[in-house]
């Protein structure tokens, strides 16, 4: 041994000095991951998440802070954000939400919630142009609750997500939601507060708005299907099949809605059908199709025409159908398994023009959606990540009134994700880089899947703060949301665990 080498005493020692100060390093960095994860008690959507301005100019206060914050001259309060106050109501509903336990079709019971005692809700029809207003009274749901038009482009004020355009209504409270059905087509309402329960649970309703003009479908039924917490799914709140009375020849269109946190398949056995809509509008050219089965986003919805032949046709899921013909032969219809091909929207119908350029878009955002370990307000665990950051982190996207904006969404995540926008309608460009060549592909619920790459544009018309989540419920809870947000639009109202406000 050279008389400099240090005895092998002090290397141990020295060897346990690292060994202590890394173990130190690690402590304070997953303490510090920890720490800057927690949310305060309190607050605003607006502080929640880190400026975007997909390479336009940050325009949104006060948390992009450089000199383009609203000032008091220039902000608008999301309340402000509503319908003409002076039009009268063309289509009036009292909704009650109640927690209350109800028995299932298939004779179980559950708790559960209602709507006017029932669940689904009642289905609001209303038809293009009117002014519908909804009361909704809280009876007894003990978190609060809201109403959400999902698919609607209603007024800011009126999108009924807690804690962002309204606080929670609570037992004994109302809110009334006033908005003017500007498009026809198949939509839903739901809850918006702690919505992966009350959703789940029952809180929804199908919201149907009718063309203005006379109407060419002898029947226009809807198909809405819901999984309650432990049983089998059910179709209109009934379990397995139901069956409308219908003549040879009818021309019917059935609205199916997707209540549930994951994707599903319908198809059409014993007639060829069209799919007239997806997400509320309406394909161009659509052609009749059969051997198709057509996938449904969990949020989504599709319009399927089908003319009744005589032998009766049904709309089939897995799980549950709506059996269309002439008297009993309803029930009698045949039954079939699903077909294996999926109808592709990307090259359905013909193409049309978008009604905007997205080819010089103001705004090019990056939705890329992954899954990492960490904390989400505190709490250890493998999070869902948007452009690989969580929780209070993840990108506000940032926009001004008029913008065209284009959004290019990945999915590295191993898992569906069915992504929701509220308040406005997103058009696919391209599907892992391949263009739409069909009609225009507008969808306000989209599924992204594990390694896919969409392309989605839309034109930044309705001023607001916005959710942009994935509709696998309990996913946004896991931190898959996050918010568009315009130009000088704030909100007085506040989430996090003091504010009695939790969307998701
Ligand atoms: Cu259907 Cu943010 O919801
Ligand atoms: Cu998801």
């Amino acid at each position: 041994m050279s008389p400099d080498s240090p005895p092998p005493k002090r290397l141990r020692r020295l060897a346990r000095l690292i060994g202590l100060l890394v173990a130190a390093t690690l402590v304070v960095a997953v303490g510090a991951a920890w720490w800057s994860s927690l949310r305060p008690d309190v607050y605003s959507a607006m502080a929640m998440g880190v400026a975007d301005p997909g390479g336009g100019p940050v325009v949104v206060g006060p948390t992009g802070g450089h000199g383009h914050g609203p000032d008091a001259a220039s902000a608008v309060d999301v309340t402000t954000l509503i319908a003409d106050p002076g039009r009268a109501a063309d289509v009036r509903v009292e909704l009650v939400a109640r927690a209350e336990r109800v028995t299932l079709p298939d004779g179980e019971q559950v708790d559960a919630f209602t709507l006017n005692g029932t669940t689904p809700g009642p289905a609001i029809r209303a038809r293009q142009g009117e002014l519908v207003e909804v009361v909704l009274r809280n009876e007894s749901v003990p978190d609060g609750t809201t109403l959400h038009w999902h698919g609607v482009d209603v007024p800011a004020a009126m999108d009924g997500v807690a804690g962002v355009t309204q606080d929670a209504v609570p037992p004994g409270g109302a809110f009334t939601y006033r908005f003017v059905a500007e498009d026809a087509g198949s939509y839903w309402y739901h809850a918006h507060q702690v919505s992966h329960a009350q959703v789940l649970g029952g809180l929804f309703g199908a919201l149907v708005i009718e063309p203005g003009e006379p109407v060419e479908h002898d029947i226009d039924a809807v198909a809405l299907f819901h999984t309650y917490p432990g049983t089998s799914r059910t179709i209109d709140g009934t379990s397995g099949d139901i069956a409308v009375d219908a003549p040879a020849g009818t021309l019917a269109r059935v609205r199916v809605v997707n209540t549930d946190s994951a994707p599903t398949v319908v198809w059409v056995t014993g007639a060829a059908f069209r799919l007239l809509s997806i997400d509320g509008t309406d394909v161009h050219g659509p052609t009749e199709v059969t051997d198709r089965k057509v996938a449904v986003t969990a949020g989504g919805r599709v319009d399927l025409e089908v003319r009744v032949p005589a032998e009766g046709a049904r709309v089939q899921a897995p799980g549950v159908s709506l059996a269309l013909g002439p008297g009993r032969s309803a029930a009698d219809a045949p039954v079939g398994t699903a077909p294996a091909e999926v109808l592709d929207p990307l090259g359905y119908g013909s193409a049309a023009p978008l009604g905007f350029d997205p080819a010089q878009p103001d705004r090019a955002f990056a939705y890329d959606i992954g899954r990492l370990p960490g904390f989400l307000n505190g709490r250890p665990g493998v999070w869902w990540t948007i452009n690989g950051r969580m929780g209070g982190d993840v990108p506000a996207y940032h926009v001004a009134e008029g913008d065209v904006v284009t959004m290019r969404i990945t999915n590295g995540s191993g898992e569906v994700h069915p992504m929701h926008l509220h308040g406005h309608h997103v058009v696919v460009l391209s599907r892992d880089g391949a263009p739409a060549t069909g009609s225009p592909w507008w969808v306000d619920s989209l599924d992204v899947g594990h390694g896919e790459t969409f392309e989605v544009a839309f034109v930044a018309d309705n001023p607001g703060i916005w959710m942009d989540h994935c509709h696998t419920l309990p996913h946004a809870v896991e931190g898959l949301m996050t918010h568009v947000m315009y130009e000088g639009v704030t909100t007085p109202f506040m989430l996090g665990s003091g504010s009695g406000n939790e969307p998701e």
